[in-house]
This record gives structure tokens, sequence and C-alpha cells, in this order.
């Protein structure tokens, strides 16, 4: 049987529900949903409605409309930074970030943005004391992940939260690796704009995502036109959410993440979260003790999210992830994880790690199998 350990990318399978709920958009619905007064349009439009409010209440939003769909993390982490940002404002991140982040910030510094970069520690950790040590006069604001998509560190969110809070900076959180896994509440993070994917741990489909404005914060619009709103006015509405929501939504998609968000309530977030702690320690106690492989990250099931990078000594991880594809059926990925700073910040850089991320659907027995077969692996190159 296949394995699929690539959950950090995409998760998959989906809950039955999420597949279930689509299917009857798309059979029985499939209008377009608050263009125009039929009653189908209406449902659809309810539907997306109501998976605003249910994410809205997941991440602790008391007002629903301040958040946007987009169609993915990266877009609305390009949003959000672009239409905030202007020439001379200074913005702290760390060492751990995704290309979502580094690239349209390194876009912006030839614009004029300054931009901090804080050194994590070898497995990825950041000490809040830094992020206080680099604030300038001119600093607007602090981004940084929830949890790396390399070593699943988990970075401390309430600390930065409160230090931001302190000097009146903005704050911004990457939840692409923990939304669905691990508890997020606005109010208690302190944060300004929350950035979410709907395809990984929320369960939905690709092409989905959106992100958080906390009231009175607000950003430049990046796109213009139709919102089914306000359509005798040249302008682009400022009401949120249609302020960012031009065009027709993909309804199927936000259908399936409000499923998949129900699925996780349903189930229990700390259900979740306990399980793929499980998983994770069984990994690390699995691999740590088979010769020449190397484990990165805090290799403690409490401080990362359900993500283990690994290399063996003198084997390119290219060889091994594609070994562990082909001959065991194991599905995981190779490279620098489009996360060039952190594989810088842990030593693998440029060749990179071997990831394993499970799932809420894998089993302990699973694991044991990947560990076979790493172990297997590691015997043939010995
Ligand atoms: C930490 C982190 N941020 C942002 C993203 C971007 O997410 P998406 O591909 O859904 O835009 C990813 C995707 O892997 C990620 O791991």
């Amino acid at each position: 049987m296949s394995l699929y350990m690539d959950h950090s990318a995409t998760s998959w399978p989906k809950p039955e529900m999420v597949y279930e709920k689509i299917n009857d958009y798309l059979r029985y619905n499939g209008a377009s949903p608050g263009r125009g007064g039929h009653k189908k349009s209406v449902a659809a439009g309810r539907l997306v409605e109501q998976t605003r409010k249910d994410l809205a209440n997941f991440f602790n939003i008391e007002d629903s409309s301040r958040l946007v769909f987009s169609s993915n993390a990266t877009e609305a982490i390009n949003i959000c930074l672009k239409g905030i940002l202007n020439s001379g404002d200074h913005v702290i991140i760390s060492s751990m970030e995704h290309n979502s982040v580094l690239r349209p910030l390194w876009a912006l510094c030839q614009k004029g943005i300054e931009l901090s970069i804080i050194e994590c520690s070898q497995n990825g950790e950041l000490d809040p004391q830094k992020v206080k040590s680099q604030i300038k006069s001119n600093t607007r604001l602090i981004c940084v992940l929830h949890s790396s998509n390399v070593t699943g560190t988990i970075l401390p969110i309430k600390e930065i939260g409160n230090v931001a809070k302190e000097h009146e900076i903005l704050f911004m959180l990457d939840t692409a690796q923990t939304a669905g896994v691990i508890p997020i509440d606005v109010i208690e993070f302190n944060l300004d704009i929350l950035t979410f994917t709907g395809h990984k741990g929320l369960l939905g489909l690709q092409g989905t995502g959106g992100f958080y404005l906390r009231s009175g914060v607000e950003i430049r619009s990046w796109l213009e036109g139709g919102t089914g709103s306000a359509s005798e006015s040249h302008a682009q509405p400022e009401e949120m959410p249609d302020k960012f929501e031009s065009g027709t939504a993909n309804t199927p998609g936000i259908v399936g993440l409000g499923a998949g968000v129900r699925f996780i309530e349903e189930v229990g977030l700390e259900k979740i979260q306990k399980h793929e702690e499980s998983l994770i320690e069984a990994l690390i106690i699995g691999l740590k003790d088979i010769e020449n492989v190397i484990l990165y990250g805090p290799l403690d099931p409490t401080r990362q999210s359900a993500v283990l990078s690994f290399n063996i000594k003198n084997v390119d991880c290219s060889v091994v992830s594609h070994l562990l594809d082909n001959v065991y059926d194991i599905s995981c990925r190779a490279g620098l994880h489009c996360a060039p700073l952190a594989h810088k910040t842990i030593g693998t850089f440029p060749s990179g790690s071997c990831r394993l991320s499970p799932g809420y659907f894998h089993t302990l027995e699973d694991i044991n199998k990947v560990v076979g077969a790493i172990f297997d692996i590691e015997k043939m190159y010995r």
C-alpha cells in the first residue's frame, strides 16, 4: 500500500465529507455566489459565507468580514505585504521563512523596503529577544511563520506578539503549516494579519487560502473588478471582504474548505494535534538510532509540527526520496522545500534534506513501515 508522507506540501486524502460537499455543490447548485438574486446564487453565497464564518470562528476572529479568501497562502502573503508596506518601512522576519514571504520581500527591497532577517538556532528556534533587538524607529512589521515547513519548529508566537504590541508594530503570521493542526487565536497571539492556506492542515482543496486583517488595519486593494456589490461605482468597494474579492470565487474549493474545517471541529483539534504528535514522536524514535541517519529540528513532538527532515550521510536526499518512492511507494519531498534560508540555518544548503510529513489519517503502523524502509536504504549504502 502506498504511503503519502507529504502533508506539508498538501494534505491527502481529504475527509470523506469534503468530497461529498463539493460533489453536492457541483451537481446540485453550481451557481456563482452573490451574483444575482436567483435561488441558486443566493444558496451558493450562503455556502461561501458559512465557510467564512466557520473559519473566523476557528481562528477566534470576531468579525468574519475581516477574513478574505484567496487562491493560496502565497497570494494572501503577497496581497498583505505589498498592500501594507511603503518605501522606507523596515520589516523583521526569521531565517526559517518560506519563499512565499522571502521573495515578495526581496522584490519589495528593490522598492526601498528595509529587511532584517533574524538568524534562528540550528534547530530552527527563534529567540524573541533577538526580535526586540532588531526594532528600529521605522520598523513597521514583524512577519514570521508559525512552524517551519523544513524542521517543523514552532516559533514562540505569543512572545513575539507581545514584543510587537509593546512597540506598536504590526504582527503578521504565516500559518500555512499549522492551521488545522495547532490552535491559533488571533486575540491571544495579538495578530494584526494572519495568512492561511486551505489545502494543508485545513483539509480543503488546492486553490484555496486567505487572510485576516484586524479591524483598523487597512491595506491597499490589489485587484479591481466585479464584486457583485456597488456595481454602479467606478471605484473598488472599500467594504470588507469585497475590497479584496473581485471576480467569481472558487466556490467548490471554499465549500470543500468549509467541510474540512467542520471535520476538524467534529474530531477536535486537540485530538488531531495529539495524534500528529504521536506520529512524529514515533518517527523520531524510530529514526534517531539508525546509523548514518541525521535528523534536523527540535526532535521534540511538543516543539514541532508533524514534519521531520533527515539525511543519510553521503547519500543525496533526492536519491533517498527516489528510492522511498519507487521501491517502497512512500511519497516524500527532497530538496530545499522553497525555504533556502531555513536550510542555511540548519546546515543543509544547498543539497537540502528529505522531508517526511505524515497526516491525521496515518497510523503508527505506517510510521513503522517508513522507519523500516529508511533502515533498509541506509544498510544498502553502508
Ligand atoms: C511555511 C509556508 N508558508 C507558505 C506556504 C505557501 O503555501 P501555498 O503553496 O498554499 O501558497 C507554504 C507552502 O508550502 C509553507 O510551507
